[in-house]
Order: structure tokens, then C-alpha cells, then sequence
């Protein structure tokens, strides 16, 4: 019978440059001879793609954009990553749950008994084996996402203060997370947090 393959996630705000870091890590894992599965949140799936392109860039009430986060997630649960942990396969995941109570919660300021309540009906006690949280101050990460180039998204044209509440959340989230959540100082040299990240995603 094959094991249960692990979950990790990757978090942090838009700019703590965590994409390049993902690819890395993936990298690391499958030369360790894991499958891996590689996603993303909202997204992972047909369903998720679709509502993330409204996510990123269709106007819409908050609690709408809330509830079509935790919509996506079911879909992305039930039909990729349960059945690819079943297999025995690792997912790693461009963010997952922690994002909503750190965007929704911390920057949009919405109830955060509602998301327990969400929670608990999209995925009760499911919860990553390990979560890396890529911290950078916010208007570090400003400055990257403008050298970017690309168009930014509704996320991305957010302000510096907003960032700021997002980043609390997540450190808040960290704190209480009891050692699942671990903080990556994202402005250290790149090749210093590669080393980090294949550190912490070597899991046994
Ligand atoms: P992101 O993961 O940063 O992708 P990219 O690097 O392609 O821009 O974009 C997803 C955005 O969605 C990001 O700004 C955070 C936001 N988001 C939430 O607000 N809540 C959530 O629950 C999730 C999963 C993402």
C-alpha cells in the first residue's frame, strides 16, 4: 500500500517573490524521487481557473470574492489534491487556506468566524503538513511587483496599509499555527532562501 503523499503550501504577500521559489522546491522534490503534483489557489483545476480569472480581475462584492475562494478550494480538494495524496503523491500548492484568513480577514477586514464556519464545511481538520510563509515588508514587496512589468491584478493593485494587515494576519496565523507555518525572512539573497526552502521541504 502506498503512504499518504505530504501537502505544503507556500504563502505571503503578493511581491514576497514565492513563484520562483515553488519551481525550486518542486525541483528538489522530484530529484528526491517524490511525484509531485504542482498547483495553485484560487485555480488547480478547470472549475478553479475559471473563477480565478473573475477573482483577479472581475469587481465584485468582498464576501462574494470569499465565498468563490472557498468554492474553488472544495473543487480543487475533492477532484486534485485528496486524490493525489491518496496516490501516495506530494502536492505542493501556491497558496491554499491561510491565504483567505490573511487577504480576506486581515486586508479586507471581514468577520473571521465566518471563514471558521467556511473552513470547517470545505476541508474540517485537512490542514498542510507544512506551510512556508515567505515575510517581506510591504513596501519592499511594492517595489518588486512595479519592476514586474506585468498588468497588476485586483490583489496586486492594492495599497502598501492593506499588504500590511495581510502580512499581520499571516504572522498572526503563524504564531498560532504550533510549528506548521514556518516564517521565511523573503528578503534575504535569493540563493539563501533556496537553500531554506529545500531545507524545510525535505520532509520525512
Ligand atoms: P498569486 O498567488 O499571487 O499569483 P500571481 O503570482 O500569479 O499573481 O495571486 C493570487 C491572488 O489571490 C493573491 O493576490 C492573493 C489572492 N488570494 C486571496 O485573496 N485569498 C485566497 O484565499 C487566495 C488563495 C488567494
Amino acid at each position: 500500500m502506498v503512504g499518504r503523499g505530504r501537502f505544503i503550501t507556500f504563502e505571503g504577500i503578493d511581491g514576497a517573490g514565492k513563484s520562483s521559489q515553488i519551481e525550486a522546491a518542486v525541483t528538489h522534490l522530484r530529484r528526491l524521487g517524490h511525484p509531485v503534483v504542482h498547483t495553485r489557489e484560487p485555480g488547480g483545476t478547470a472549475i478553479g481557473e475559471r473563477l480565478r480569472d473573475l477573482l483577479l480581475h472581475q469587481p465584485m462584492h468582498l464576501e462574494t470574492e470569499a465565498m468563490l475562494m472557498f468554492a474553488a478550494r472544495r473543487e480543487h480538494l475533492e477532484t486534485l489534491i485528496l486524490p493525489a495524496l491518496a496516490r501516495g503523491e506530494w502536492v505542493v500548492s501556491d497558496r491554499f487556506t491561510d491565504a483567505t484568513y490573511a487577504y480576506q480577514v486581515g486586508g479586507r477586514g471581514l468577520d473571521r468566524c465566518r471563514f471558521e464556519v467556511l473552513e470547517r464545511w470545505v476541508h474540517a481538520g485537512f490542514q498542510p503538513d507544512l506551510t512556508l510563509l515567505f515575510d517581506i515588508e510591504p513596501a519592499i514587496a511594492a517595489e518588486r511587483l512595479a519592476g514586474a512589468g506585468s498588468a497588476p491584478d485586483r490583489f496586486e493593485r492594492e495599497q502598501v496599509d492593506f499588504f500590511a494587515r495581510v502580512r499581520k494576519a499571516y504572522l498572526e496565523r503563524a504564531g498560532e499555527a504550533g510549528g506548521r507555518i514556518r516564517v521565511i525572512d523573503a528578503s534575504a539573497p535569493v540563493a539563501v532562501i533556496r537553500e531554506r526552502v529545500m531545507a524545510a521541504v525535505d520532509l520525512r
